[in-house]
Parts: C-alpha cells; structure tokens; sequence
C-alpha cells in the first residue's frame, strides 16, 4: 500500500491573503479602467492569518493544504529576493506538517510580479530564465521541508478560454486600455498578465518553464513530487461531435499532457463537463442548474476528466481542484459527495488517483468576478475576517475520516 490518500483544500496568494501589492494583478486591479470588478484588497488576510487557519484546517480532519507561493513578495524587483517572505512561506509549511497536514505548494498561481508583467510577462523568451531563477530560490529555501508541489496553475487555461469561445483567437487580440495605463504606472512599454491575451507565444515559454521548474525542484528535493496542474473539462459529444471535441481537448489539454515526461503526478482541476456538437461546444440551455460561475451544475465531470488523464498518460493524478460558485452550501455538499464518487469510479476503472483537494479553502477573491462568486468550504466575514467553516467544511472531513475513495 502506498502512501495515504490525502484530503484537503486549496488556496492561492492572490486571492487570499490580501494585500499583495507588487503584483501585476494588484497593479491591474487598481488603474484606470480596470476591468476588475473590485480590487483584491485586504483578501481574507491569509497573509497575517495562515498559521491559525492551518490549525482549523487541521480540526476539519484534512491532511493536505495546496497554497501558494507568491512570486511578488518573494522578487517584488527583479533579481531582489526578500528574505522574510521566503521565511514566512517556510514557516508556513512546517506549520502544516506540525498540524500532520502535507503541504503542497504551487510555484506559480496566475499572479506575478508587476515588474515580470512589464516585461511582456509570458510571451518574453526570457521568461523562462526569470522562473527559473525564481524557482531555484525558492526550493533551495524550502528543502526538504515540501514533498508536493506543482510548478504551474492551469498554463493551459487561455487556451481552454479561446476553445470554449469565451476568449477571442490570437489574432484578433487588442490591448485593453488598462494595460497602456498599468504599462505606464509599471514603467514598462506593455503589460502582459495571465492569461489575458494571446496564447502564442506564451505557450511555448510556459511549457519550457514548467519543465525547468521541474528539474530545479527534484535537484532541490528528490523525495518531492512534482507535477503541472492543468483546467481539464469533461469533454462530452452528441452525434457527430467526437472530432470537434477532441481537436479542442488537443489543444488545450493534449499538448500540455504531452510535456510531462518528468512529472511525478498530474493536477486534474475539474469544474464541469463542456459537450460538442460538429460545430463546437453547445450551450446546455436554459433548464440546467448553473453555478454562480455560469458553468453547468454536473459534478460527475470530475471522474470523467480523472479517467481522460490517467489513460492517456498513464501517470498518477491529483485532483489539485475541483469545486462549485454557490450561495448555498447544501449544493456544495451534493456537489461533493457526487464528484468524489465519480472519483471513486474512475479508481475502480484504473485510474491511480493520489489525493483530492477542494477548491476553495475561503470564500475569496475570484479574479475579475471580485468577492461575488462563493467558492469557499469556510466562510469569511471580512470585516471581521471571522472564519465559520459551512457544512461542506465538514462533510469534506467525512470523506477524509473515510480514507481512499
Ligand atoms: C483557478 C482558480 C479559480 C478557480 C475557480 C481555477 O481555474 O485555478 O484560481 O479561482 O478556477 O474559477
């Protein structure tokens, strides 16, 4: 029997632990004709309040927290690496493993330095030696303190944007006006953030990025299990739909799965199923329940996605997300039960399933949706930054007191 299945949640720097102001996303949240609904601002104060929330991660019965690394604090200019941040996020993993909780930390979580944004973000070809350096940092400081991390937040997930027609194609790309002010304000002549924008050349450079990643945190830490976590949908078809559905999976999953030759697991992060039709994706129409997100209720997308991965690469997979926008936890809870049952089903059918982290840990910040969308298995009253875990907090406990699924 191998190690045990772990059970948590995840979390990322920018969307909770509150002011994080040399990001790009800080920067991009607060120019002129920001296209954010509201700034990120105090978050859920994360930041001040980690090691008490690690506790009460603890009292709920999980054993793995995903959180973050934020590359802001840590390089807020280039080449100056901040010590203190460093230490903060050392402490913050030997906290959770004081609480036996397995700390997994993700290098990259979207948000990065305003300074990186500046210089073209991921389209610069030097992107790739400036998360490197970035990333040798940081696993040197962590050492053998981290056994799982994952190098890259859903690298794919403009491209997932772009198939689903919620992006624009590469070509027909503009530059928001709130880039020329945030390039202005950055001292920069562009302001490139993820994934806002085209997915060309990024790609290539995000791809090389993880691969560096990889090496340079299994040379820092052998026993560390390193993987890519990627937005992976349940693709489904109707008549017809078979091509269509899997020259969009091609791209925008495909091709990232086919650069994990050195990865230790794959991060499935799994919200609904997308349906094809030969013209492309179908809308599911007016009388399914839809999340706060837009996104179809269907929790069972999960063990779809889970089985796609496993067979194709034949690796291990963790679920690093998965989860629901509600007001109304009672959905949460069913959400839950049936996608960790659709997991369960994708392990008797083969797949090597390693650990399942829920998505959110809070209520956070949800991108350019701002605070509206609600994520969290704990509730957050930021005022008094008060944490009240909802009963999906709990039911998620079960499942871990469960063991394997
Ligand atoms: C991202 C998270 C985001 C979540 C819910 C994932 O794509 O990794 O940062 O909050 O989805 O939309």
């Amino acid at each position: 029997m191998g190690s045990p299945f772990l059970w948590g949640v995840a979390g990322s720097g920018h969307q909770i632990e509150g002011g994080n102001v040399h990001s790009d996303y800080w920067l991009a949240e607060h120019v002129a004709a920001s296209m954010f609904a509201e700034p990120s601002g105090d978050a859920c104060d994360h930041y001040a309040r980690c090691f008490d929330d690690v506790a009460l991660l603890a009292s709920l019965g999980y054993s793995c927290y995903r959180f973050s690394v934020e590359w802001s604090r840590i390089e807020p200019a280039e080449g100056d690496f901040d010590e203190p941040a460093l230490d903060h996020y050392v402490a913050l993993a030997e906290r959770c493993r004081n609480h036996d909780i397995e700390p997994m930390v993700t290098y990259n979580h979207f948000s990065c330095p305003a300074w990186f944004a500046a210089r073209g973000g991921w389209s610069d070809p030097d992107s790739v030696d400036r998360f490197g350096r970035y990333c040798t940092v940081v696993a040197e400081a962590l050492g053998d303190r981290v056994d799982w991390a994952c190098t890259l937040n859903e690298p794919n997930v403009g491209v997932q944007l772009r198939e689903d027609g919620i992006f624009p194609a590469d070509d027909q790309w503009r530059e928001f006006d709130w880039q020329r002010d945030a390039a202005r304000v950055a001292g920069g002549s562009q302001f490139s953030i993820f994934p806002i924008g085209p997915t060309q050349p990024s790609q290539d450079h995000l791809l090389a990025a993880h691969g560096r990643a990889v090496e340079i945190i299994h040379a820092a830490n052998p026993r560390c299990r390193v993987g890519m976590t990627l937005a992976v949908q349940d693709y489904q078809t109707m008549p017809g739909g078979h091509e269509a559905a899997a020259e969009s999976r091609r791209k925008a999953v495909d091709v990232y799965l086919d650069a994990t030759g050195g990865d230790d697991f794959i991060g499935v992060q799994t919200y609904t199923r997308a349906v094809y039709d030969p013209e492309g994706v179908v809308d599911p129409g007016p009388d399914v329940e839809r999340t706060q997100m837009g996104y179809e209720f269907y929790p069972e997308a999960l063990g779809g996605a889970i089985s796609y991965v496993a067979s194709r690469t034949g690796k291990p997979v963790f679920v690093t997300e998965n989860g629901i926008a509600t007001e109304h936890d009672e959905r949460r809870v069913e959400y839950l039960d049936r996608a960790v049952a659709s997991m369960r089903a994708a392990v008797t059918g083969g797949a090597e399933v390693l650990g399942y982290c829920h998505w959110s840990i809070f209520d956070n910040y949800e991108w350019v949706h701002g605070y509206r969308p609600k994520f969290g298995v704990i509730a957050v009253d930021r005022t008094t930054q008060q944490r009240t875990p909802k009963p999906s907090a709990y039911r998620l406990g079960d499942h871990a007191r469960a063991g394997r699924p």
